[in-house]
């Protein structure tokens, strides 16, 4: 039984104000549930105040990124060990916007997964074809040759603790979600592709949906087979829009 997983992902925004102010909102109205976790990822300078503001609680704060090396002369990076120090439970490993803008390849999301471990972060490898790889057919291809690379030399035990975020690229921040049947069916040849190659951890991995998911949607997209939770971006950043996606989730 694979535990529903929605992340929040505020990308850049948010200040110390804010990122407090929403907080503040959202532990007001949030009530623990028992078969779901729940995840925000905000920018670095923020990770410690949730921290203290989400202690005694169940939420789980998470980094948008993080360096392959434990430290050194990488101006302006920020490392596992810095982020397990306070605490961060989850890493956003490769999301598109790094892959497009940062020059983040498939070598480095793997190096990043394999350090995610290291220090006890659980990584959310994301993965996603664009609006022209998937009208030429290829997404397919491209979303597996992503996770297979992303997984690569991972014991089966990191590999069932991973969760996978199958994001079309398409579907990011456009308002134009995925069909809950294109979705499900990409997390499919995701999980059958890590069956492929690290048999029954496939089981074990959650799989989440990205790409426009918001209050009125999340319910039908949740309720597939192999989508197990959510990576929400725009309506992650108002609390109230938030928790309606949850109580989606929960459903
Ligand atoms: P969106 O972003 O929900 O705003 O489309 C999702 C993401 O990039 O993780």
């Amino acid at each position: 039984m694979r535990r529903t997983l929605i992340a929040g992902n505020w990308k850049m925004h948010k200040n110390s104000e804010t990122a407090r102010g929403f907080a503040r909102d959202f532990l007001k109205l949030y009530q623990t549930t028992p078969d779901l976790d729940v995840c925000i990822a905000a920018p670095f300078t923020e990770l410690l105040a949730l921290e203290e503001m989400f202690r005694g609680t169940d939420l789980f704060t998470a980094a948008q990124n993080m360096h392959f090396e434990d430290q050194g002369a990488f101006t302006g990076e920020i490392s596992a060990p810095m982020l397990a120090e306070i605490g961060v439970d989850f890493v956003i490993v490769g999301h598109s916007e790094r892959r497009a803008y940062f020059a983040e390849t498939d070598e480095t999301v793997n190096k990043k997964a394999k350090k995610a471990f290291e220090w006890n972060l659980t990584p959310i490898i994301c993965c996603g074809e664009t609006l022209a790889q998937r009208e030429q057919g290829l997404e397919r291809h491209i979303v597996r040759h992503q996770v297979v690379m992303a997984l690569a030399g991972l014991t089966p035990e990191q590999v069932a603790k991973s969760v996978i975020a199958y994001e079309p690229i398409w579907a990011i921040g456009t308002g134009k979600v995925a069909t809950p049947e294109v979705a499900e069916e990409m997390c499919r040849v995701i999980r059958t592709v890590i069956r492929t190659h690290h048999g029954d951890a496939a089981d074990d991995v959650r799989i989440l949906y990205g790409g426009s998911v918001k209050p009125d949607n999340a319910k039908e997209l949740m309720d597939m087979e192999d989508i197990d939770g959510a990576l929400v971006g725009g309506a992650s950043l108002d609390p109230v829009d938030f928790l309606d996606i949850i109580h989606a989730a929960e459903n």
